[in-house]
């Protein structure tokens, strides 16, 4: 059996910049840091993780057209695009890997708008609200959904 453990882990607009982010959303860390961790994450659940960030949307569109035959899955936190970008939404379609959507903060719970994901029904799960500790959830979740 072939394993399938290669997870493209996307962070988008804006996430570079974490550590100067409002600390009541998104806590101190920076994103190299959130990275690392991640890193860890990954490796406790027998998962490689590779990492991409841009504050480009097309750039971000082009690296999910880039992902066949390089990843198994996908977690990603696009930052605001969740909110509005059927490109990104398009994009990820047609990776046709799993992906699992992760935020930080708790969007259901902040500005209306952002409580809207334009990739919610094409996710195979959703992370939101509990900070670094998601990525760990999200990882999980998609090993269950790499294994089935
Ligand atoms: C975010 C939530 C988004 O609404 C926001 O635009 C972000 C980060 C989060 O991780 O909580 O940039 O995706």
């Amino acid at each position: 059996m072939t394993v399938r453990n290669r997870i493209e882990v996307m962070h988008g607009v804006n996430l570079d910049q974490l550590e100067r982010r409002d600390p009541a959303h998104y806590g101190a860390m920076s994103l190299p840091e959130l990275e690392r961790l991640i890193e860890g994450y990954a490796s406790e659940l027998e998962l490689t993780a590779r990492f991409f960030q841009s504050n480009h949307e097309g750039a971000f569109v082009e690296h999910l057209h880039r992902l066949e035959g390089m990843a198994d899955g996908i977690v990603l936190n696009p930052g605001a695009w969740t909110h509005y970008s059927y490109a990104i939404r398009d994009a990820l379609e047609l990776t046709r890997l799993p992906a699992i959507e992760v935020h930080l903060s708790d969007v259901e719970h902040r500005e209306p708008w952002r409580a809207q994901s334009v990739l919610r029904d094409i996710c195979a799960g959703r992370v939101s609200g509990k900070g670094p500790e998601g990525y760990r959830e999200a990882l999980a979740l998609l090993r269950t959904e790499l294994e089935a």
